[in-house]
């Protein structure tokens, strides 16, 4: 298995950057949508479109697309389990791990949003907007530049 692995490992290395850059789309643009959902009429038209739109960006985009970057990502330990040796691979996968959990609390909010029953202000959602990008800053420099 790790053989066969090995000897496709750019494909996987590729297919995970691919899946990784999906999935990030999803975590910068999904909670831009719900500060402007927050400062929409419940009930109004825009409020209901913006449903959609967070329903089929998670359901569509992102779900598949962090699933894809785990099992690529695992793959790869799989292929090469030497990858644990380095800290920066311990440190990468805390903030993944991190931005696993921030992906399932985006996914909680949305689902409070379809049912009416946001009570944050946009304000918060701007805040939040800018973790993950903080996250992915320091997953990036860890997988690239392997400080340590
Ligand atoms: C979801 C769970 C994840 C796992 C298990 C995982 C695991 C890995 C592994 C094992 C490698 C190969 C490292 C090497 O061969 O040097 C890798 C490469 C990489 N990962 Fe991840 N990763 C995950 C998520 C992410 C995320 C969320 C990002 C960015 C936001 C990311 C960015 C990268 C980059 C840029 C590379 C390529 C590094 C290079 O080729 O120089 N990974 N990942």
């Amino acid at each position: 298995m790790s053989e066969i692995l090995s000897q496709h490992y750019d494909w996987l290395r590729a297919l995970h950057i691919i899946s990784i850059i999906a999935w990030m789309a999803g975590m910068l643009y999904l909670p831009r949508l719900l500060a402007y959902h927050a400062e929409a009429k419940t009930g109004s038209e825009a409020s209901e479109t913006f449903k959609i739109m967070e329903k089929r960006l998670l359901k569509v985009i992102m779900n598949p697309a962090m699933m894809a970057a785990w099992v690529f990502g695992i793959l790869m330990i799989i292929a090469n389990p030497a990858l644990f040796d380095g800290g920066w691979m311990h440190v990468k996968m805390l903030a993944v791990v991190a931005m696993t959990g921030l992906h399932m609390a985006f996914a909680k909010w949305v689902k409070v949003f379809a049912a009416d029953e946001n009570t944050r202000d946009a304000k918060f959602y701007r805040i939040m907007n800018e973790v993950p990008a903080a996250i992915m800053v320091i997953i990036v420099i860890m997988a690239v530049a392997e400080p340590f």
